[in-house]
């Protein structure tokens, strides 16, 4: 399913945001619109479970703040030369950007709402509409696909750093191989797709998941938390989009240029798992040990209770129970 991002739901919310309850007739002045057209909008947003009512008489009232991915604003804020499309519901932003190549060079893709989100090891990513960011990018690599493997450690950085630059990033650490978590649990993942090209060249398609205002659901079955959820305030995620955007582009062309060995420091400082007994499920066999961080390929590294140190590529960690 695709949907087509509408500007005018963004400006109506923002008509909203002040708590007021609005005439529908005024609103479709300013809207450029019928009343009747703002009836349906309004009928639409409640659908997508937006906290919006009616006031007999009197016009429409937001109970709940709600700030709309704005695209325009979105693409002017990103500093490199991409495209950016957002919509109002899709699938999933991985595969919209996996199926729709129309063009070279890095593109991004967001929606408000995912209906089939997807996470790694086949598991599905929660994704309700205007509450978190589904962000996906394609990024074109001059190296061979063999040379990516680091590429998730790097994202996760980047996530951090960019939180950290919009004043949400403190006590945030990176979980190998694609978590950003704090003591009460997930905040963010990424799901990494690659291409290779016949040049010997390959693409990936980046895919984050970021729980930003979501407050309650029961549909996830492991800890999670929410920037909401850690400050108590609601974010705008648009400036979120444009930070991390920023600086996911300026990590992924010094990754480009440099390799892994560029970031390992960063990820040294922020390892949640680094000495701590952590157990990975890898190719049916369950290994224990002390996380000693990773190689300068991004395997984690565990010292095994016989001695010696295993490397792993791959694989499902989390911390000894
Ligand atoms: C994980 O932690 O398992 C990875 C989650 C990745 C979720 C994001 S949301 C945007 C993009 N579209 C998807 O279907 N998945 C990724």
């Amino acid at each position: 399913m695709m949907k087509k991002y509408n500007a005018k739901s963004v400006a109506l919310l923002g008509l909203l945001s002040d708590g007021k309850t609005h005439d529908g007739n005024v609103l479709g002045e300013q809207l450029g619109i019928t009343r009747s057209a703002v009836w349906k909008m309004c009928q639409k947003l409640q659908g997508l479970g937006v906290d919006l009512h009616s006031v007999k008489g009197k016009g429409y009232v937001l109970n709940t703040p709600i700030i709309l991915l704005d695209p325009e604003r979105i693409q002017a804020g990103i500093q490199s030369p991409v495209r950016v499309s957002v919509f109002e519901s899709l699938d999933s932003t991985n595969d919209y950007l996996l199926a729709n190549r129309t063009r070279t060079g890095i593109e991004v893709c967001l929606a408000e709402m995912q209906t089939a989100g997807r996470g790694r090891l086949g598991r599905p990513w929660v994704s309700p509409f205007s509450e978190n960011i589904y962000f996906s990018c394609r990024y074109p690599f001059q190296k061979d696909i063999s040379e990516l493997a680091g590429l998730s450690l790097v994202v996760s950085l980047s996530i951090v750093a960019a939180l950290k630059g919009v004043g949400a990033g403190d006590a945030l650490s990176v979980k190998w191989p694609n978590d950003v978590v704090c003591e009460a649990g997930k905040l963010s993942g990424t799901l990494i797709e690659l291409r290779a090209e016949s040049n010997g060249h390959c693409e990936a398609v980046i895919g984050i998941g970021m729980n930003v205002n979501m407050d309650a659901t029961g549909a996830i079955d492991q800890a999670w938390t929410s920037l909401r959820q850690r400050s108590g305030c609601y974010h705008d995620r648009n400036s979120i989009v444009i930070a991390l955007a920023n600086q996911l582009f300026d990590d992924l062309a010094q990754f480009q240029r440099e390799g892994l060995s560029a970031f390992l420091s960063r990820w040294n400082a922020l390892d949640f798992y680094r000495g701590k007994p952590v157990t990975v499920l890898h190719a049916n066999t369950s290994f224990t040990g002390l996380a000693q961080g990773v190689n300068e390929h991004g395997h984690l590294l565990l010292e095994l209770p016989g001695g010696g140190v295993k490397a792993f590529a791959s694989g499902d960690a989390s911390l000894k129970k």
